[in-house]
């Protein structure tokens, strides 16, 4: 199949009979560890992979916005500016209608335009297709419109898409590794402060991400769910956000707390907690620490939390075992779903396939997709 930029430039010429103006891309994300930890102001620990969403954009002078998607057979939609920008059926042309009224609404002054839009980041997959949309058409629509905005900001408004207008009360996180993101490294991210520190992932170190064939849906009701139940943890303990809990305090104000409520807060509390340890690991080069927190983060968001399956479950312990410890694997993303990412040294790659390719096989009975990534760098031109 041709690349996501080749498919979106030739789908521009087909549609629009000329070339574009400009290029964007904006990058897919796993996250090593640090799950459903954002949306309560902790700590998460994303680098980008080299999967992309591509837009190509030109002026227009006929609709205010022409949009083609062509992974959606090539489907399309046609809108103006202004107040009467609502959501419709077609579940990807509301990250697009999204971002153009909230950055309308944020004071963006944006120009008529006709876009094609293209991914190699897998849908429903937890690597963030919809951030990495919502970014390279919001760039895109900057870019056309000769404004450049501050990548935080970007994020900002993307997550303020999903969250408004799309019905995902999702966090920061993904779109902020697509926006912030830098090659060769992962950020570790403080989702109260937006503050980013890079963590070099040395080239020694892979990063190996499978698909469980189940589809993820962050806008299915478990995710925002599990937000609501955070929430009402935290009212509990009288704390701002769960980041705010202390793992002493967790214990000592239990009483009155429903058992599952407290789960789910025991989960994030010792989530911050592991994500920070493991950023230490990787930038001190201890695999065997790294392992265990991943092990442990599996753990919590099987036990505690509550969002992996079965078959992820599986498929997670089919990942880890050929590491002997040095390394780990985890499920990656909103859960539910999705993918597993193992962080293992480079010379354990080809035992980890190997492993995957033998033991598991997804629901349909096919082998799982796997991708080798690189961390790679935040959105930009393509
Ligand atoms: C999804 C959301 C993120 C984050 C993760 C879970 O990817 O979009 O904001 O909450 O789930 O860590």
């Amino acid at each position: 199949m041709q690349t996501a930029k080749a498919r979106a430039v030739a789908a521009f010429r087909r549609h629009f009979g000329t070339e574009p103006a400009m290029l964007f891309r904006a990058p897919g994300r796993v996250n090593l560890i640090g799950e459903h930890t954002d949306y309560n102001d902790g700590f998460v620990l994303p680098c980008a992979i080299d999967r992309d969403a591509v837009v190509a954009i030109g002026p227009s002078n006929d609709a205010d916005i022409s949009v083609v998607a062509c992974d959606v057979d090539d489907a399309r939609d046609q809108f103006a500016f202004g107040d009467t920008i609502v959501p419709v059926a077609a579940g990807w042309a509301n990250y697009v209608r999204g971002i153009v009224k909230i950055m309308q609404d944020d004071g963006i002054a944006l120009v008529p335009a006709q876009l094609t839009i293209a991914a190699d980041v897998p849908l429903g997959s937890g690597l963030s297709s919809s951030a990495a949309l919502t970014i390279a058409v919001g760039n895109a629509l900057a870019g056309i419109a000769g404004q450049a905005i501050d990548p935080t900001r970007m994020a900002l408004l993307a997550q303020r898409t999903e969250n408004l207008f799309v019905g995902c009360a999702c966090g920061i996180m993904d779109q902020l590794i697509s926006a912030r993101a830098a090659a060769g490294q992962a950020l570790l991210i403080d989702c109260r402060s937006l503050d980013c520190a890079p963590v070099a992932i040395p080239d020694d170190v892979a990063i190996i991400i499978a698909h469980s064939g189940i589809r993820h849906a962050n806008t299915d009701g478990a995710y925002n769910e599990r937000r609501r139940q955070c929430e009402a943890a935290a009212r509990h303990y009288g704390v701002a956000a769960l980041r705010d809990l202390a793992e002493e305090q967790l214990l000592a104000g239990r009483a009155g707390l429903d058992e599952t409520s407290f789960r789910r807060a025991r989960h994030v509390v010792t989530e911050n907690a592991r994500t920070l340890a493991a950023a230490q690991a990787l930038e001190t080069g201890d695999m065997a620490r790294l392992g265990q927190l991943m092990a442990q983060s599996h753990a919590s968001m099987r036990d505690d939390f509550e969002i992996t399956v079965p078959a992820i479950d599986q498929l997670a312990a089919i990942m880890a075992t050929p590491l002997d410890a040095i390394g780990g694997a985890r499920m990656t993303g909103g859960g539910f779903g999705g993918c597993v990412v193992a962080v293992a040294p480079a010379s354990k790659v080809p035992a980890v396939l190997d492993a995957i390719a033998r033991d598991y096989r997804t629901p349909a009975g096919l082998p799982a997709d796997v991708f080798v990534c690189r961390p790679s760098a935040g959105a930009g031109l393509a």
